[in-house]
């Protein structure tokens, strides 16, 4: 299902249930909860790629373990929309480990690429009723580039200090191994309703 069907379908459902909120209230949070998204992928994403061509990979480690839960803290104090990162295959499992609603997009986003789709185009949003309330959740897959390979790629292909270094600060590690276009994890964002 394209994400414009689906965002369609889930509008139609909450429409006709609960009645709590309008179409156009909840098409709004879709948007900003893509908004806010594209604001951590940018933020951080910039600062990764600066901080790559400055000193390279084994430096900017440090943006991605420091920097990566501070922007999304920051971004959530700022905003109202919980942000975080996540993963089916985490470096960190201790931040990164999906919850039910994550892991289940987080799979259809690797079926659906698997079947030849661009995860770039990708996203997903929908009410969620949890046991702590009612929320509105968006999810956009946060793709491999290029770039990730240094740190994320096959271990043959990392540098060996970065490989140290990776071996050192996460026992865990489940995130290497990736390779160009496939989904590495994916932001995710919720507000309650
Ligand atoms: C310089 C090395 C480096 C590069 C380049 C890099 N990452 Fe990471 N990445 C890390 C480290 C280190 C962590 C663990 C952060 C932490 O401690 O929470 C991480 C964590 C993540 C996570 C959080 C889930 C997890 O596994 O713990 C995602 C998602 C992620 N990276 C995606 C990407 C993507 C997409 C790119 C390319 C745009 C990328 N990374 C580039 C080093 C890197």
């Amino acid at each position: 299902m394209t994400a414009r069907l689906a965002l369609f379908a889930v509008l139609a459902g909450v429409v006709a249930g609960a009645g709590a909120q309008s179409a156009d209230e909840l098409r709004r949070f879709y948007d900003d909860g893509r908004k806010v998204a594209a604001q951590f992928v940018q933020q951080l994403g910039g600062e990764l790629r600066r901080e790559m061509e400055a000193t390279g990979p084994l430096r900017s480690i440090i943006v991605c373990k420091f920097s990566g839960p501070e922007v999304a803290s920051s971004l959530s104090r700022m905003t109202g929309w919980r942000v975080s990162r996540v993963s089916l295959r985490t470096r960190n499992p201790a931040l990164g480990q999906p919850d039910a609603w994550e892991h289940r997009v987080l799979v259809e986003f690797d079926q659906r690429v698997q079947r030849g789709e661009k995860a770039e185009a990708m996203e997903f949003g929908e009410v969620v009723k949890e046991p702590g309330g009612t929320y509105f959740r968006y999810i956009k897959p946060l793709v491999v580039e290029k770039l990730c390979l240094n740190c994320h790629g096959p271990a043959e292909g990392l540098s060996a200090t970065v490989r140290e270094r990776l071996a050192l600060d996460y026992p865990f590690d489940k995130a290497i191994g990736y390779s160009l276009g496939q989904v590495r994890g994916a932001v995710t964002v919720k507000r309650p309703l």
